[in-house]
């Protein structure tokens, strides 16, 4: 055994030291510790270390809520002061800009926060029937491709987190709970819907049983026999559109189960505002919203702006975009696309004619072409501002660093916010201009 001193957290949460020159990663220790470690491998770039001992712990431990902490994969931060985990997620991001873009931005903007608890809308419980230890439903487990059984979730809405231990028993009660393998969870605003993903065909009984379950416990079942445009009502007359809403703008979003949306309503709220704000479209103003999804900041753009285009490559999202859009009063004021964003380069982009203003909102991929493309059009018809929405810092990094290095941008503000509190997801916003 040795001991280290604990330097800061890398993007899985796990604690960074230095010796002799090299990082020596310790999974569950903090910045500021003083650990007792054992190496367990070595690599060219760095080690890893298991904790066998905290020797001075740091004041912002605090004891983890939630009693699967530490073999589900879910959250890997509880153990950190809640306010100190978005300290960490700030510094990674500034650590990322400045080692992979030789960026800093020239404003921190301050992190957004929401609640820390029952924040998740949306979750994809894996399913397991497991020969001699019957259903395990739950999360990835650290660091391992197994489902952790849980029980209850604090991350989830109450009611949800209530109803894991139950669905146990509901999924070993079907005729085949082994062609079971998931059970997604989609909360809107005034409705919860579970999809059950099944490999073989329901009996009468296993949807009565379902219909049981829902009426209990007051859920919309939907069924899923292959991807995810398969998944249909199990009673499609008793459905209740799932809606979120967003006051601020006067928008009520319907979307599917299967749909993207963002996992934190809380935080999704402010996040507009903030893109909105910062993006400040004016009356005069052209927008482009690139991977607009169902419309969640092309809409709110619109209430503001003279024209939104939103850019997405699925088109049912966009039909629901188009919907709400048409409900709103909106749809002269938006257009959609539906086109494959990672493979457009300058000429698709001039083509579609001139935006003073663009949102970026890709999934962790980035959106490396659309950058190219943005850095590459003469400086006059470039758009005055983006404003990029990241769940990736790395790849916001290479895309910021392309739209400076390359287009001439200036990476003015940049900040966390707190979608994900507890696991290590880094999510954040900048304003290039
Ligand atoms: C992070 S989500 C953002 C969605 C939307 N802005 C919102 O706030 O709900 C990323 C979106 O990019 C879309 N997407 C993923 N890959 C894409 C691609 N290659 N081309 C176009 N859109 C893509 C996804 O369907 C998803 O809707």
């Amino acid at each position: 055994m040795e001991r280290l001193q604990i330097e800061s957290l890398d993007l899985k949460a796990r604690g960074i030291a230095q010796r002799d020159g090299k990082s020596v990663l310790v999974d569950g220790a903090l910045p500021g510790e003083v650990v007792a470690v054992t190496t367990l491998k070595g690599k060219a770039s760095h080690e890893v270390a298991r904790l066998r001992e905290i020797v001075r712990a740091s004041n912002q431990r605090v004891e983890p809520r939630c009693p699967h902490f530490g073999v589900c994969g879910g959250c890997s931060m509880q153990h950190l002061e809640p306010t100190a985990q978005v300290a960490v997620k700030q510094r990674i991001l500034e650590e990322t800009f400045s080692r992979i873009g030789s960026l800093e931005p020239q404003q921190i903007l301050p992190a957004l926060h929401g609640p820390a608890w029952h924040y998740r809308h949306r979750a994809r419980l894996a399913v397991r029937a497991l020969p001699n230890r019957g259903v395990i439903i739950g999360f990835r487990q650290r660091n391992s491709s197994y489902v952790a059984d849980i029980q209850s979730c604090p991350v989830l809405p109450l009611r949800v987190s209530k109803m894991i231990a139950p669905l146990h028993g509901l999924v070993e009660g079907l005729s085949r709970p082994d062609r079971v393998p998931q059970i997604e969870v989609a909360v809107g605003d005034t409705s919860v819907a579970l999809v059950l993903r099944h490999l073989t065909t329901l009996t009468p009984q296993d949807k009565q049983r379902l219909r049981c379950f829902g009426e209990q416990h007051r859920i919309q079942w939907w069924v899923q026999e292959g991807g995810p445009a398969s998944a249909k009502p199990l009673d499609p007359t008793e459905i209740q559109s799932l809606t979120y809403r967003l006051p601020e703008f006067d928008l009520t979003l319907p979307f599917r189960p299967t749909d993207f949306t963002q996992v934190n309503p809380y935080i999704n709220k402010a996040l507009v505002s903030r893109a909105v704000d910062l993006l400040a479209p004016g009356s005069e103003d052209r927008v482009l919203d690139l991977f607009c999804g169902l419309g969640n900041f092309t809409l709110a753009l619109a209430r503001r702006a003279q024209h939104v285009v939103g850019i997405e490559f699925s088109a049912p999202l966009l039909t629901r975009a188009y919907q709400a859009a048409e409900q709103h009063g909106l749809h002269d004021r938006v257009q959609f696309i539906a086109e494959d964003l990672f493979n457009k380069n300058r000429e698709w982009l001039a083509a579609l004619g001139r935006f003073n203003r663009v949102l970026i909102d890709p999934p962790r991929e980035g959106a490396e072409a659309i950058a190219h493309a943005l850095a590459q059009m003469p400086p006059s018809e470039r758009p005055l501002r983006i404003v990029y929405v990241s769940c990736n810092p790395t790849t916001l990094a290479r895309d910021a660093a392309i739209l400076t290095h390359k287009g001439g941008y200036r990476l003015r503000q940049a900040g966390v916010v707190n979608m994900f509190p507890h696991t290590a997801h880094v999510e954040s916003i900048a304003v290039l201009e």
